[in-house]
């Protein structure tokens, strides 16, 4: 007997995941499955990198890494150079919460169906700059985006300094409004940051669109890219708020004028930086090289502009070490 679509879609489907064919793995809220070629494909970049260290972290990785943020923006609607590889959304919220600088006395506001660690992320950083951290009622059975709405602007206070809300909230996969609520927020002067853990892939993104100031996501949940892949997107305006988490090569003051420092990859520390996205920046971030991950793995490697190299901003070659003037 002839099997029915669906049944043979699924089952051709699991065969190309690398899941155990004992297990129902039904959590890819928290992890996606894997499939073969992915697998393969990282693997192979593992090898490459265990083989010849300094070409791959040099010379290989810039590009890749280039492209794939390329990629990833194109997916999602957005600059590839406003696009940061963080290890997943939690590290893409903690470097938003654990670096930005807001006015004081004042409160972040969250809903109360965010993620219980994006919470206490919050907390922390309320704690750390003597703010406080309210959270409002989302309706629980909206019929409609504004209903949604209309209870966010309801809560927006003047002392709300900054507002954090999930694009797909975990506990009940509602999809908010978060365009009309940035734009709400922004109008008022309070900034904003999205929880896109479950966006990617789920639904459609357009991140330029967005008018967020902050947008963190995931792509080892619904985009079954390798564990370890997420990011954070940094909105028009804000490039120039963040700090890097860790000070490496990269991070020194006069960074943008040492062609030593621009050429130079780490050896003898963990963090290696990229450039943070936008034009005007003069800092940049760093990941840890004890992430897990392709996407991780491969932003632990510096930018080179070099003679001969060509830029991975402009695609054009420089004088050796000169700065890029497009970014
Ligand atoms: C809404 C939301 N935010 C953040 C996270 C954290 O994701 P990760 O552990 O991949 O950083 C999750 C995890 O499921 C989530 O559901």
């Amino acid at each position: 007997m002839e099997r029915p679509m669906a049944d043979t879609f699924w089952s051709e489907a699991r065969a190309r995941v690398l899941l155990d064919p004992g297990v129902a793995n039904l959590n890819t809220g928290s992890f996606g499955p894997l499939s073969r070629p992915v697998f393969e494909r990282v693997t192979r970049l593992r090898q490459r990198l265990a083989e010849e260290p300094m070409d791959f972290l040099l010379r290989q990785a810039p590009p890749l890494l280039w492209e794939a943020r390329e990629r990833l923006a194109g997916y999602l609607g957005g600059d590839p150079r406003r696009l940061i590889f963080a290890a997943n959304v939690t590290a893409a919220v903690n470097m938003v919460a654990s670096s930005l600088r807001l006015a004081t006395p004042g409160e972040i506001l969250l809903t109360d169906h965010e993620y219980g660690a994006m919470h206490w992320c919050w907390e922390r950083a309320a704690q750390r700059q003597g703010l406080s951290v309210r959270t409002f009622a989302l309706p629980i059975m909206a019929s409609s985006p504004q209903e949604i709405l209309a209870a966010f602007r309801a809560a927006l206070a003047e002392r709300t300094r900054l507002a954090f809300f999930s694009h797909v909230l975990s506990p009940t996969g509602l999809v908010l409004p978060v365009k009309e609520m940035c734009t709400e927020a922004r109008q008022r002067g309070i900034m904003t940051m999205v929880d896109g853990a479950h966006a990617p892939a789920m639904i459609p993104v357009a991140l330029n669109d967005s008018d967020c100031d902050f947008y963190g996501g995931n792509c080892h949940k619904w985009l079954l890219a390798p564990t370890g892949a997420g990011f954070l997107y940094v909105g028009r305006g804000t490039e120039d708020r963040l700090q890097p988490l860790q000070v490496s090569w990269g991070c020194s003051t006069n960074a943008m004028n040492s062609a030593r420092r621009r050429a130079c990859a780490s050896t003898s520390s963990r963090g290696r930086a990229i450039r943070a996205p936008g034009w005007q920046c003069q800092r940049r971030l760093t990941f840890s090289r004890k992430s897990a991950g392709n996407a991780s793995m491969l932003a632990t490697a510096n930018w080179r502009v070099t003679s001969a190299s060509v830029c991975h901003f402009c695609r054009r070659r420089h004088q050796n070490g000169a700065s890029c003037a497009a970014i």
